[in-house]
């Protein structure tokens, strides 16, 4: 029989210690960090009808016209694994009910069929936040701080790059004027963009030739009185945070459900078109879109893959202590089965290999502490250059006050 390959499928990774140690370290933190700003797991399906992506998403968006992992189930359903975490939530809040407030962080791969290079995977995976029912700049505040002091706390330098893409109000008299510009400007955009023009024109300007960009009309010179309030009101708090943040007129976003606020959090580490960590913005049409009560919204989401390629933290190894035997494995088991029952992450050799090869294991696993076993109730804790003698028994509180 033919070998098959061990390859993961082509824009996949699999992501295994130590690596998966950096991200257990990055996860660990978004749980606590997500539920101190108040926002309850979400747990939603992987893949959901393909009419909500098209719906939520947009349907001239490179998303739901290129990228879809779509497939029909056996009764002929269609469905797509989802490319983001966004429509999901908003049809699961719709299908609640759409109480007044609803907050929910979610984690978890998204799928998109693209061109692999680094920072871009066809399997790859968000944490993030949506919040529904409120539509004060506060709300904003709250999400765009949250994205922020997550993403130094995972320890990515990053920039906070902001714009208002206004709202139902005001965003068709400026589409106007952006097509005609555009239309005007024709010969200088690649063959590709010209159907963008009508389609989407936004993308153009952060897709398309820079100088075209620069000198396009800008939405400021267009916001309604309320856009243009709501957007004072959050450069004016985050003024007053201390959070800071360039405003970027060309900001525009991949998909078609934003409406005023829209940022993304820049990796300073990180090259080229791939260098967004995260980013997010208001929807405050996208319940209505889906077909549900109207109900303004707000989220991000972060990649982690990105953030763990230039992420400054120290990887979370699971155990703390390897327990080396100078007797063979039965007794390193029982004192394991000890210490784990006292809550120490442990792990010890298995097999009835040297005390030489048992210290090996320890090295590569980068363990803070050794425990030597050689058959009586005192063992021996080495941590740096110190080894202490003391009773089994005691070893997991002076474990716990060395820590
Ligand atoms: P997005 O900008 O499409 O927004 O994705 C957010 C982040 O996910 C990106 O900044 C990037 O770090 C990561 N990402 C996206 N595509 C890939 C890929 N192919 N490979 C690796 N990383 C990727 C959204 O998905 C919105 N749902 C965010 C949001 C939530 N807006 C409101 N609420």
């Amino acid at each position: 029989m033919a070998l098959m390959s061990f390859q993961p499928p082509k824009g996949t990774d699999d992501i295994l210690a130590p690596e998966s140690q950096l991200w257990r370290r990055i996860l660990k933190l978004w749980e606590e960090m997500s539920a101190r700003y108040g926002y309850p797991l979400m747990l939603l399906p992987v893949f959901e009808s393909t009419e909500l992506f098209a719906r939520g998403v947009g349907e001239t968006t490179d998303v739901v016209t290129k990228q879809m992992y779509s497939f029909p189930d056996k009764s002929g359903r269609s469905l797509s694994l989802r490319p983001e975490g966004t429509a999901g939530a908003v049809r699961a809040y719709l299908n609640r009910g759409g109480q007044a407030v609803f907050k929910g962080a979610y984690s978890g791969p998204m799928f998109r069929y693209e061109q692999p290079q680094a920072g871009r995977r066809r399997q790859f995976y968000q944490v993030g936040v949506e919040y529904m029912g409120v539509s004060s700049s506060e709300a904003d505040i709250e999400v765009i701080e949250l994205g922020w002091r997550f993403v130094a706390a995972a320890g990515v330098d990053a920039e906070l790059r902001l714009n208002n893409l206004g709202d139902a109000e005001c965003r068709p008299g400026y589409l106007a004027d952006l097509r005609a510009y555009l239309n005007e400007r024709r010969t200088e955009l690649p063959d590709s963009m010209a159907s963008m023009i009508d389609a989407n024109p936004l993308r153009i300007l952060d897709s398309g030739p820079e100088a075209v960009a620069a000198s396009a009309p800008r939405f400021e010179d267009y916001w309604c009185r309320p856009c243009r309030d709501h957007h004072d009101a959050v450069l004016a708090a985050l003024d007053s945070l201390g959070i800071p943040y360039i405003s970027d007129h060309t900001l525009v976003r991949g998909l078609d459900y934003y409406t005023r606020t829209a940022w993304e959090y820049i990796g300073l580490g990180l090259k080229g078109a791939q260098n967004a960590v995260g980013g997010g913005g208001r929807y405050d049409d996208l319940a209505e879109t889906l077909g549900g009560k109207p109900a303004p919204g707000l989220g991000f989401a972060l990649g982690v893959d990105r953030i763990a390629a230039v992420s400054t933290l120290d990887p979370d190894p699971e155990i703390e202590v390897f327990v080396v035997s100078e007797t063979g494995p039965k007794e390193a088991l029982h004192a394991a089965s000890r210490l784990r029952g006292e809550g120490v992450g442990v792990d010890f050799d298995a097999e009835a290999r040297s005390v030489k090869a048992q210290l090996r294991t320890a090295g590569r696993r980068g363990v803070p502490h050794l425990m030597i076993v050689r058959g009586d109730d005192i063992v021996e804790v080495r941590s740096g250059g110190e080894r202490r003698q003391m009773p089994l028994r005691e070893v997991a509180s002076w474990i716990r006050g060395s820590s």
